[in-house]
């Protein structure tokens, strides 16, 4: 199986990132596409929402530094396709220690992904990112071939993209990865009362018809409630518009890489 890397990044905060990366995950393991989600953020928030507890150590951060392997990070999900890496609070500083040990400190999720790719193992690795330009962004950008980026149907969305794609090139231009795609612009939080919403998805698909998927995410109360039990929009509440449009988004997603 070839494996394809996904970052979900987007250096606004509070865009649907996290909520992205875990539903999209879910709805691919759901489809029978072996999945592996990597919670790239400190915050922890993909691992929270799906009810990992933070185990002390469980992170990438001694991946990182080249103290352990990567293979003994992973976890288990609890769900059928779908293993994690969890976060824990360490990888808040683990931008400031890499920095210190200089190098090719671009290229070390990369380097620590190798192994996963040339496995086999899964057909699909989803890491949520950070809202910041900060390392671990940018070391997750190095490390994937398509990167998903995340916008709010929001006043200000497009200026936020602007940046994603300005780091994307220069994410390429450093050679750390030229050959980083954008895979795709995800429309969030859509609301259908508003004719903001509408003209702003109508403006990035004039400038991206080709990036941005059909399926819109409805903003709805019930994808803001899922995480706090530590469930998927699946297991939360199946037949609601959130469940649905995660749904159609792994089928697109599914269609558009061909990862079946
Ligand atoms: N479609 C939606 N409808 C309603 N609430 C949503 C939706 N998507 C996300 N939310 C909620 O909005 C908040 C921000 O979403 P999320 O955590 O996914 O964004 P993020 O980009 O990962 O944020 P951060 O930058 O802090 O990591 C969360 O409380 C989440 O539950
Ligand atoms: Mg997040």
């Amino acid at each position: 199986m070839t494996t394809k890397i996904f970052s979900i990044a987007n250096q606004k905060g509070g865009v649907g990132k996290t909520t992205t990366a875990v539903n999209l995950a879910c709805g691919l393991a759901k489809q029978g596409i072996p999945t592996l989600l990597i919670d790239l953020d400190s915050q922890g928030n993909a691992s929270s929402a799906l009810g990992i507890e933070r185990v002390e150590d469980g992170s990438l951060y001694n991946v990182f530094l080249g103290n352990e392997k990567v293979t003994d990070k992973i976890i288990d999900s609890g769900r059928k396709n779908l293993d994690m890496i969890p976060s824990e609070p360490d990888l808040a500083t683990l931008e400031s220690v890499l920095l210190q040990q200089g190098g090719n400190y671009l290229a070390r999720l990369r380097e620590i992904l190798a192994p996963i790719k040339r496995s086999g193992k899964y057909g699909v690795v989803i890491i949520d990112c950070p809202p910041a330009l900060g390392l671990l962004t940018m070391n997750s950008l190095a490390a994937a071939d398509y990167v998903l980026v995340t916008l709010q149907c929001e006043y200000l969305a497009l200026e936020g993209l602007s940046q994603c794609l300005g780091l994307i090139e220069e994410i390429r231009e450093s050679k750390a990865n030229a050959a980083l795609q954008l895979g795709g612009i995800l429309m969030t939080m859509f609301d259908v009362r508003t004719s903001l919403s509408k003209a702003i998805v109508d403006d990035v698909a004039k400038m991206f018809p080709k990036e941005i998927f059909k399926t819109k995410i409805p903003r709805t109360v019930r994808l803001g409630e899922a995480p706090s039990y530590g469930k998927s929009i699946f297991e939360y509440d199946e037949r609601c518009m959130g469940a649905y449009s995660y749904a159609a988004l792994a089928k697109e997603v599914i269609k558009r890489f061909a990862l079946k």
